[in-house]
């Protein structure tokens, strides 16, 4: 049944619904689990409240009515071929993603491009307008929904708006290329509240308003103009976790513990086994891991017959010329590793392009020795927050990129600077032959910091400073 008239105090948009529509060759309809942390941060937050999840149901055409999945309300918004085409694909991803996530691939510019992102972030606001309740609280997510606080406020002054960016936020001197930034950061502005990942990406944001806006910044609080609103807004850090509880408990069950030693047998109980569990993206070092690790194995520092590399590439954005380029290298490299250095029985990797229960990958981070995070950029990186959350044996060890978000805040992980491949193989080699009273002490200081600012942490303290916004507010504030 529909629910056109139906409305909510607490709404939440992110451009994808957590579930996926996918119909089946038979032709029944099925609903899939969406890639990446953002669905797995807001399914935890959703799943104890009230309140409906605005997004698109990641199929050209009509959207379907809204349902219940999982426990949670879904409100679907259409995008057509072309949109998905232009608003997806193009501006989210080869324009914007690029410059947030320094410009490791070069960003296209298009103008017709920007055009549908403007139409689309204007359909989810009036989306929004319709199912919100009057005073609501409205949370928009990411960089694909950009505009959506400022369409919205014109159309629902009385919502509170917020905003949280789930990836970095450029420097200005990238963020500057953007031939639409002006427009970006005003869209922004419609909000309330604007929460980043790290206190870098909200002073990246502030020092933009002031530098292409002409904006008076007090502190993280900006004045806007009565011309686009006559309101405060404060920009701050407050950096998203993972369901720290839920993934322990999962990962303590005895059929996980059977799995993760099945996992060990099935490769010829390798003395070391390393794991990366990634979307298939370019900003995840992929690339620069696969060669430290051939490395390794050609200069005899490992044996492939006693180490397999497992690395998890889940699809993503396979229509992108960059992704279909970098799909291709690291199929390459994995081919030609496997071919050098595996025995029978004994893969120096396994690689995998797939999806993955929840059980599955708990079992993997329980059997892995080496959790390898190398991206060049990321927002935060949930995956080596759910390893730590797995390993309630205090062992394992996590080597971590020190330019994901993840690293301002564990800083116990083995920490690498991906781009230096000297440096990368030398803390593999340490992560691999660092003792078990390291791994522990080092293990246990990250899992305290984990419990502690696990996602509903996150979720308090984003909806606390919103509602208290401009202000600070007096608990759960963001640092
Ligand atoms: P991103 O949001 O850029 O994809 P994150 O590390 O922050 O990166 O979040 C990725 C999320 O997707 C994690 O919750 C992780 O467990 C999940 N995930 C990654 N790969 C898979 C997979 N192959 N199957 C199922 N879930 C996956
Ligand atoms: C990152 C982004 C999310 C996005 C996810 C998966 O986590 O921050 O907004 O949903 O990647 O990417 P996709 O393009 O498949 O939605």
């Amino acid at each position: 049944m529909a629910d056109t008239a139906a409305r909510y105090d607490f709404v939440i948009a992110a451009n994808r619904l957590p579930v996926d529509r996918v119909v089946g060759e038979d032709g029944q309809v099925e609903w899939h689990r969406s890639p990446g942390g953002l669905v797995t941060a807001m399914e935890s937050v959703m799943s104890g409240r009230d309140g409906v999840w605005v997004g698109w149901a990641g199929e050209p055409g009509e959207a379907p009515e809204p349902f219940d999945e999982a426990g949670m309300r879904l409100h679907p918004v259409p995008l057509s071929e072309d949109e998905i085409q232009g608003y997806y694909e193009g501006f989210s991803n080869d324009t914007l993603w690029p410059i947030y996530h320094d410009v490791i691939v070069p960003a296209q510019f298009h103008r017709k491009w920007w055009h549908q992102y403007r139409e689309v972030n204007e359909r989810f606001a009036k989306t929004l307008a319709e199912v919100a309740e009057e005073g609501a609280t409205v949370w928009v997510h990411d960089y694909q929904l950009q505009l959506v606080p400022a369409f919205l406020r014109q159309l629902r002054p009385d919502l509170r708006i917020g905003w949280f960016d789930h990836i970095p936020f450029p420097p200005v001197e990238l963020f500057g290329q953007l031939p639409w930034r002006q427009g970006i950061l005003e869209g922004l502005l419609g909000a309330d509240f604007l929460g980043f990942q790290r206190p870098g990406d909200a002073e990246n944001f502030l020092r933009a308003c002031r530098r292409y806006l002409g904006m008076t910044v007090k502190g993280d609080v900006i004045h806007v103009g009565k011309a686009t609103g006559g309101h405060d807004v404060r920009a701050a850090a407050v950096p998203i976790s993972v369901d720290f509880s839920s993934m322990d408990e999962l990962s303590r069950r005895p059929e996980i513990k059977k799995r993760a030693k099945e996992i060990r047998e099935s490769l010829g109980n390798p003395s070391a086994l390393l794991l990366g569990i990634d979307r298939l993206d370019y900003t995840k070092g992929i690339r620069h891991r696969l060669k430290a690790y051939e490395e390794l194995l050609k200069d005899g520092s490992l044996d492939g017959a006693d180490t397999t590399f497992i690395q998890i590439a889940t699809p993503s954005r396979e229509r992108i010329d960059a992704y279909i380029d970098l799909r291709e290298h690291v199929e390459g490299a994995v081919g030609r590793i496997n071919g050098n250095y595996s025995a029978i029985g004994s893969p120096a990797m396994e690689y995998l392009h797939q999806g993955y229960g929840r059980e599955e990958l708990a079992a993997l981070f329980l059997a892995a020795d080496v959790m390898v995070v190398t991206p060049l950029r990321d927002g935060m990186n949930l995956v080596a927050k759910e390893y730590i959350s797995c390993r309630h044996d205090n062992g394992g060890a996590l080597l971590l990129s020190e330019f994901t978000g993840a690293a301002e805040e564990l800083r116990e992980a083995f920490m690498v600077n991906p781009h230096d491949v000297i440096g990368l193989k030398r803390t593999i080699m340490d992560a691999i032959n660092s003792s078990p009273q390291e791994r522990s002490r080092r293990m246990k200081a990250l899992r305290r910091r984990v419990r502690r600012n696990d996602v509903q942490h996150w979720a308090s303290a984003f909806l606390d400073a919103l509602e208290a916004a401009p202000h600070k507010p007096s608990r759960h504030g963001p640092q």
